[in-house]
């Protein structure tokens, strides 16, 4: 095995090496001179355009469709309806998976939640197309619809997540609240949320015989050529997609939609290529949400301030004929050490989309439950946050009392503190105004994010002319993937980056695992510098082997990759060229492969995250209600850091949709109908510019032996963490008044001066 410069040397960001490099986006320019070819640019010849055409209630059947009107409509070709459609392989009801989720694909003639397509129209131009879907006039059928948690039966859902336990226990909650000196109980909510990537779903598919050629933004290309395999009874070799750019994903292009099916199968029906591309409003139903929730925290602790019991409970909802539960309660799993700690969840189902992950699945509803109650125990026991957190610091984790392959988090306090100023804190709410008279609050919240790996696999290639080649059908929605993973393949073949070409971003390409749980970066990376060490071992084999080599009897143990060479481990004066070692054997070229997933082994002994703190200011006007948050400063700890550059751009990213979560987002569902009544970018509020406080990114160093052999850990969804519930406790000590109610809004807070 050869050794390479990358494994062997041991500092956080390593010299000489590619990786630790602050660059760049490699396809920065191609996006902002608008050269990158999203799904939508794509116009093949003879393209035809489907349009949706969805459900205005949310529960019933349809009952007639105009599709007279819709075909006499000139330039329209199709239309798709539950009795007009090709035929599928498999139901799509059918779930053979946890990661399969139920799609609607015209099957009946049943409306499971408002925007369920109903019919999809096909047209020679997107304007025939969407008057076409207009002049359907469907009529209803309508039941009373399901659409808060009052409306349904509460029961325990088998799993949440995917596959864990709806209840987990540690020791013994009733007991040590009855014998704690302090105790609280409160109830937060969170809504349901949607995730809104500014390109919204969007498919080109062309058949051509048995096989199928589909642009389309994916999270995850391999999963999605299964699902469409399966959908359509064609082996997964007929299909490719292509996914070069995602105009952000979030979630939602995690797993294969309805939508995207619906293209494929009007293709099918018409026998020319389609085009279908979500509006706005679409995105609102058939693509996924964050479910909402209401979640009770019930705390316990000593007069000093240690906790002896945490009990978190969440009521969550899913769909009538989908099981996917938002975990929330387990966010309390890995922060703070209690002798007795629960977490339980509830639901019910409603006449709504299936939820599905949305950035921090999880992790970011339920942080900031938890960050919030942990603020209330705080004052109760009066004392500083920051203080109350330290002293309930989890030394191991907490559920599981397994050790923490690496936690810095302390110094993420430390450091988040003193940048912030966090000492000159007032304890007492409503004791700090600014020159203008505003009320000032700050507040703290703690950060986590489980350091997860799928299974990945890469091929790595040395040419003949001393360059490299890394293939992986890896995904980058904007986060970076591709600088980041060409960095790491670099450094695995000991070439300059320039001198490396990546392609990604295809289904043909070997499956890179998904790019969603944080986990892209580990996963992907760890197959990438695994084929090229792969790459590396072969070619050391040929020059080690070879007596006309000067690398002659090193033994592949001995030898070192680095800038286009090999070098001799004793003796680095005595080195060849990739290109001589290849010429000299005759070849062409020299590959490798190589897969990435999660250590077993280590898994069972460590427990394995990501950590940080966040601290926030907040600006309250006392009449009128405003809220600013005016300052965010977060330290994040998450082992190595490939590229600083594009991790502080992903904290950032993630600090922005915490001040989202605490103060803006939130789907307005009409209880008499179960529509979205603000299914638009103008309603549906998410911070804009002037929303967006001074943000800081403090990246603190971690070396972490255990996560994977790069020490790599996720940066993606761990600053929505935290940052929600720093905010949430800043407008409590501005104001004095905890409000549970997520967002929290200007009726809320107006008038808090009395
Ligand atoms: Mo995600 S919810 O890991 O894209």
């Amino acid at each position: 095995m050869a050794e390479i410069a990358l494994s062997t040397a041991p500092a956080h960001l390593r010299h000489g090496s590619n990786s630790g490099q602050p660059l760049t986006r490699r396809d920065g320019l191609l996006k902002v001179t608008g050269a990158a070819r999203f799904a939508a640019d794509h116009h093949p010849p003879g393209l035809l355009h489907a349009v949706i055409a969805a459900s205005t209630i949310a529960r019933g059947r349809v009952v007639s469709l105009d599709l007279a009107a819709a075909m006499a409509h000139p330039g329209v070709v199709a239309v798709m309806t539950p009795a007009h459609k090709p035929p599928l392989a498999a139901d799509p009801d059918a779930k053979t998976n946890p990661f399969m989720f139920r799609l609607d694909l015209l099957q009946n003639d049943r409306v499971r939640y408002a925007g369920q397509p109903i019919a999809v129209v096909i047209a020679e131009t997107l304007e025939a197309a969407t008057e076409g879907a207009a002049l359907l006039a469907p009529r209803y059928q309508r039941e009373p619809a399901r659409v808060g948690f009052e409306d349904a039966t509460v029961f325990t859902p088998p799993a949440v997540g995917v596959g864990s336990p709806a209840e987990v226990v540690v020791g013994d909650v009733a007991a040590e609240l009855a014998a704690a000196r302090l105790r609280i109980e409160a109830t937060y909510e969170t809504p349901a949320q949607y995730h809104n990537p500014i390109e919204p779903h969007a498919i080109v598919a062309a058949w051509d015989g048995e096989k199928l050629s589909v642009d389309t933004p994916s999270q995850g290309l391999a999963m999605a050529r299964a699902r469409i395999a399966g959908l359509f009874g064609i082996p997964a070799e007929n299909i490719e997609i292509r996914s070069p750019f995602l105009g952000g994903g979030f979630g939602c292009k995690g797993m294969l939609s309805g939508p995207q099916v619906l293209g494929i199968m009007a293709a099918r029906l018409v026998g020319w290529p389609v085009k279908l591309v979500l509006r706005r409003e679409q995105m609102f139903g058939p693509v996924g949400h964050r479910a909402p929730s209401r979640q009770t925290l019930r705390l316990g602790a000593e007069a000093g301030g240690r906790l002896r019991a945490l009990d978190h409970h969440t009521l969550t909802a899913s769909s009538t004929f989908d099981d996917f539960f938002e975990p929330a309660s387990n966010a309390s799993h890995t922060l703070y050490a209690s002798p007795a700690l629960r977490s339980a969840h509830e639901a019910v189902r409603l006449d709504t989309g299936t939820p599905l992950f949305m950035r921090a699945p999880g992790e970011a509803t339920g942080s900031i439950a938890l960050e919030s109650a942990i603020d209330e125990m705080a004052a109760a026991c009066a004392m500083d946050p920051l203080a109350f957190r330290l002293e309930n610091y989890a030394e191991v984790e907490p559920i599981s009392g397994k050790p923490f392959s690496s936690k810095a988090l302390r110094e993420c306090y430390a450091r988040g503190a003193e940048r912030f100023g966090w000492t000159a804190r007032p304890l007492a709410p409503g004791a700090m105004r600014d020159e203008a008279g505003l009320l000032v609050g700050w507040g703290v919240g703690t950060a986590t994010f489980p350091a997860l790996m799928f299974q990945g696999q890469a091929r790595a290639v040395i040419r003949a002319d001393g360059t490299g080649l890394i293939e992986c059908g890896a995904q980058d929605m904007g986060q970076g993937a591709w600088t980041a993973l060409a960095q790491i393949g670099a450094d695995g073949l000991g070439l300059d980056l320039e001198q490396v070409e990546f392609r990604a971003g295809s289904s043909d390409l070997p499956d890179a695992g998904i790019a969603g749980g944080s986990a892209h970066t580990a996963t992907a990376g760890m197959a990438i510098h695994a084929a090229g060490a792969d790459a590396i071992g072969r070619l050391a084999a040929l020059a080690t082997g070879d007596e006309r080599s000067a690398l002659f009897g090193a033994g592949n143990a001995g030898v070192i990759a680095r800038a286009g060479r090999l070098y001799r481990r004793d003796d680095e004066t005595r080195s060849e060229r990739y290109a001589d070692i290849l010429a000299r054997a005759g070849l062409f070229e020299i590959d490798g492969r190589g897969s990435g997933a999660a250590d077993p082994v280590a898994l069972a002994r460590y427990a394995m995250h990501a950590h940080g703190a966040v601290f926030a200011e907040v600006k309250i006007d006392p009449e009128f209600g405003q809220i600013r948050v005016s300052r965010l400063v977060g330290a994040f700890a998450a082992g190595r850091l490939v590229n600083p550059r594009l991790v502080r751009s992903q904290y950032y990213g993630g600090m922005i949709w915490g001040v989202s979560f605490a103060l803006h987002e939130r789907a307005v569902v009409d209880p008499r109908s179960g529509r979205v009544m603000n299914a638009n970018l103008a309603e549906y509020r998410v911070p804009v510019n002037a929303d967006v406080p001074s943000l800081e990114a403090i990246l603190v160093e971690e070396e972490d032996p255990h996560v994977n052999a790069l020490g790599i850990k996720g940066v993606g969804e761990i600053a929505i963490t935290g940052s929600a519930g720093a905010i949430a406790n800043a407008i409590w000590h501005a104001t004095g008044r905890r409000l549970r109610r997520f967002p929290v809004t200007l009726e809320q807070v107006a008038g808090v001066a009395g």
